[in-house]
């Protein structure tokens, strides 16, 4: 359920929201939401075509939410810190000035620490880190403006450690002390920051990469709602923290996960266990 069916339709009418990572998956999911209550959306990633795909679906939740909502689709590697700024540019001359910036783009896989390369982990912190520093550094100047707001797609391994994932929790800690950093210094011009940690969210990318579907479950005893999460729980998230009503919410981990943190990783870290003997990797 989108969430424009919770919400007025115009919520975000002439706000602008910027996601990083937005042709797929969960970011793809939190950009349509925007969309479905007014927002022109920008998207970025490093695939032309692929942002191509996804614009013309946020283009039919726009006309859907009948607000004249724009959509501006424009490749960008997140560690390229000048393509970025060029893309939060041209998203600027086309829709505005940004109000929401959402930190989404990343790269996992499963590893174990001691057959990682250094390029290895090394590209996950490019990516998901200094990707994600990139961005607030870039969009600063347009969220100043708009007393705007930062919403980070950080993970459950920031704080509670998976096996094979030394890269992915070392990058996701940093999201999350890098967002508590920028609340504390960007606070004064109204700018909020927040992350979000989403739970396993069916369909993605990162779930098909972390986790065996013929497991699926097993994997649900680990999550106390009993059921995967959607695209749509996430992007329910982002909307409300980016709407009035989290106005005074800022460096916040906002867990979105079904409780799962609650039991633990160790299911998790079986069925990646499983998968990577599957594939003699341990
Ligand atoms: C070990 C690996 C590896 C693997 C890559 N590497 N894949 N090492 N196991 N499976 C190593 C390579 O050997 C290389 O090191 C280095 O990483 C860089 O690899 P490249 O392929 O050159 O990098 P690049 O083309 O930039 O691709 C980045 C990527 C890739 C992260 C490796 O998988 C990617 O583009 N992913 C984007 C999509 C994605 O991952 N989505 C899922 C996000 S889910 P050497 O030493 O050989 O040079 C997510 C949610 C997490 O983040 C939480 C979920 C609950």
């Amino acid at each position: 359920m989108l969430v424009d069916q919770l919400l007025p339709r115009d919520l975000f009418r002439n706000k602008t929201v910027f996601v990083t990572g937005g042709g797929s998956g969960i970011n793809l999911g939190v950009a349509k939401n925007f969309a479905a209550l007014g927002a022109h959306v920008a998207i970025c990633g490093r695939t032309q075509e692929k942002l191509d795909a996804a614009a013309v679906e946020l283009r039919a939740v726009a006309a859907a939410a009948g607000a004249g909502a724009r959509v501006c689709a424009v490749a960008a590697d997140v560690r390229d810190a000048a393509a970025l700024e060029a893309a939060f540019a041209r998203s600027e001359a086309e829709l505005g000035p940004m109000d929401v910036l959402v930190s989404g783009a990343a790269g996992n896989f499963l590893a174990p620490a001691e057959k990682l390369s250094p390029n290895g982990f090394k590209t996950v912190i490019d990516i998901d880190l200094i990707g994600s520093f990139n961005a607030s550094r870039g969009a600063f100047a347009q969220l100043q403006r708009t007393r705007g707001c930062l919403i980070y797609i950080s993970a459950g391994m920031a704080y509670m450690p998976h096996a094979f994932q030394a890269h992915v929790g070392a990058a996701k800690a940093g999201i999350d002390m890098l967002m508590k950093n920028l609340a504390i210094e960007w606070g004064r011009w109204g700018v909020r920051a927040n992350s979000i940690v989403p739970g396993p969210i069916e369909g993605t990318e990162g779930m098909k990469r972390l986790s065996d579907p013929a497991q699926k479950d097993r994997f649900l005893d680990a999550v106390p709602l009993r059921r995967m999460g959607t695209v749509d729980d996430i992007g329910q998230t982002a909307v409300f923290l980016a709407s009035p009503l989290a106005s005074y919410v800022t460096g916040c981990v906002v867990v979105c996960d079904g409780g799962q943190n609650l039991v633990g990783s160790a299911l998790f870290n079986m069925g990646a266990e499983q998968m990577l003997r599957a594939q003699a990797k341990v």
